[in-house]
């Protein structure tokens, strides 16, 4: 693989999605791997991210030379340049001149070869940086330069080092992608061989050689990554496999049933059905902290699987077999978010990675666990899988256990059904679900306002709305939605779900918020 090496900021996860785009296969690693650890990955290059700190802070990432010696292509991004001008002798100073954002920072190019190759002498870039490199190392051919950079960009052929000031990865940097391609494809020599067609032959072999003659169960949540894994692992094993349908109850309006219809007419996959609502309800009751009820829907999807394990048993005693594994649609981002057992921040404890239970009875079968988003609706795609799952917008696992402020009861998963109802209708009816990348509709449970309908004062709960549009869920934005349609959703909720009086609209991009409430 590409090896993405992140020195925290939010960069890593764009530049090997970037890479993956270039049809070159990167992961991420933490820049707390030593020089060995990293080379033991066996790397075919190594893109060193940007990153937040200064060269010279205290206890800023360390990068030793003996990664630059290993004859292994390296292009080094903002920090990662810097880290790399310092690591090999270059000048790197605390100027006090800093260029940030799209600050139409132009670079110049020196030198039209090299990873510049092909791109026009003067170009936007997105830069953000305090620090600068004064001088290039010893060996090194400065490519390009910016009003705040006297080196932006340089080179070393001979031993296939690069890097730049600006950030390739971000589309503002308008021929960031050519660069990243000249290095992948020149500077390192890399073959785009990362093809939806390859990854689903890769996985299907790949799940052939864990499961072997076993069976395994998939659950369904009812969107896009269960159900990609469930059809991959299906292509893999074929009737080896039957997919779980917990209900946990914390569906939305119609999704049942929908799950039910629609996958099973696209796969041809066995299904069995579990109730389960009962068993949810009892677990969460008097739960209101949000990590809390994560790890106990968590648990208890487990503890559901266990239970229909033994009904899938009796079918499959016939032929003295056992369910040895569970296919999980865990994706990349939700690896790196939960930690990934790699040193990153656990930002919330996804349902599907860091709620499972110690005492798991199941090998688990993650065939997108390397996947952004955008790779798992191609493989679908290519799995035959039907625009209205392949393209549905996502819906969490702890479903709307998670969008109940405060404790879940049938009564507010009531009234929140009715109002995700409405809400999603009129987005739909507005020809907008594709330009929304998803909106949760949030209960404040615990929030009471005063207000007035029909002559009488009411005392009732807001309704959020929360559009965002994002890329791949690792950062998003509020989407603008046209004040018709909000006006709209606005009265039909509040006229037509008892116990809502108001209606909010939630203008916080993520970070600093995060898509859902909890
Ligand atoms: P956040 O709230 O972390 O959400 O910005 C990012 C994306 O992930 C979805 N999400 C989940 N999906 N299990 C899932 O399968 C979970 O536990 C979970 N939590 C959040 C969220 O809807 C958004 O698309």
């Amino acid at each position: 693989p590409v090896l993405v090496v992140d020195y925290g900021a939010q960069y890593a996860q764009l530049i090997a999605r970037r890479v993956r785009e270039a049809n070159v296969y990167s992961e991420i690693v933490p820049h707390t791997l030593t020089t060995e650890q990293i080379l033991a990955k066996d790397p075919a290059a190594i893109i060193l991210s940007g990153g937040p700190a200064s060269v010279y802070a205290e206890g800023a990432p360390f990068v030793g030379p003996e990664l630059f010696e290993a004859g292994v292509p390296v292009l080094g991004i903002c920090y990662g340049f810097q880290a790399m001008a310092k690591a090999l002798g270059g000048k790197v100073a605390q100027t006090g001149l800093r260029e940030y954002g799209a600050t139409d920072a132009t670079a110049v190019l020196e030198k039209s070869g090299s990873i510049l190759k092909g791109l026009p002498g003067v170009q936007n870039v997105w830069m953000s940086h305090g620090d600068s490199v004064q001088e290039a190392p010893e060996g090194f051919e400065v490519l390009a330069t910016t009003g705040g950079a006297p080196v932006a960009a340089f080179a070393n052929d001979a031993k296939r080092l690069y890097g730049v000031q600006w950030h390739p990865e971000v589309k503002h940097s308008v021929y960031g992608q050519r660069v990243l391609e000249n290095f992948l494809f020149d500077g390192a020599g890399l073959e785009p061989d990362w093809t939806t067609g390859n990854i689903v032959e890769e996985q299907v072999e790949r799940i052939r050689e864990q499961v072997g003659t076993g069976r395994a169960i998939c659950g369904l949540s009812g969107g896009v990554d269960s159900a990609v894994a469930a059809a991959l692992v299906q292509r893999a094993i074929g009737d080896q496999l039957t997919c779980v349908f917990v209900n946990h109850g914390l569906l939305r309006e119609g999704e049942a049933e929908q799950v039910e219809r629609d996958f099973v007419a696209a796969t041809g996959a066995k299904l069995h059905i579990a109730d389960e609502r009962e068993r949810f309800m009892n677990a969460l009751a008097g739960v209101t902290d949000p990590e809390t009820k994560r790890k106990i829907i968590g648990r208890e999807f487990i503890r559901a699987f266990e239970a229909s394990e033994a009904a899938i048993m009796a079918d499959a005693a016939a032929e003295g077999d056992k369910v040895k594994f569970l296919v999980q649609g865990t994706l990349y981002p939700d690896v790196v978010e939960s930690g990934g057992g790699e040193g990153a921040a656990n930002i919330k404890s996804h349902h599907n990675v860091g709620g499972l239970p110690e005492d798991l009875q199941f090998e688990l079968v993650e065939p997108l666990r390397a996947l952004f988003k955008d790779e798992v609706r191609s493989v679908g795609a290519q799995l035959g899988l039907p625009a209205e799952i392949v393209q549905r917008q996502p819906f969490p696992g702890p479903g709307l256990g998670i969008r109940i402020i405060g404790e879940v009861t049938e009564e507010r998963l009531e009234l929140l059904r009715k109002a995700d109802a409405i809400a999603r209708a009129e987005l739909t009816a507005a020809g907008l679900d594709r330009e929304v990348w998803q909106m949760p509709v949030v209960l404040l449970a615990d929030v009471r306002s005063v207000g007035v309908q029909g002559d009488g004062r009411t005392y009732g709960h807001p309704i959020v709305l929360r559009p965002v549009s994002s890329e791949d869920a690792m950062t998003a934005d509020w989407s603008r939605l046209p004040y018709e349609l909000l006006a709209r959703i606005s009265n039909r909720i509040t006229n037509e779900v008892d116990g809502v009086n108001r209606v909010v609209l939630d203008v916080t991009s993520k970070p600093p918020g995060t898509i859902e409430w909890e």
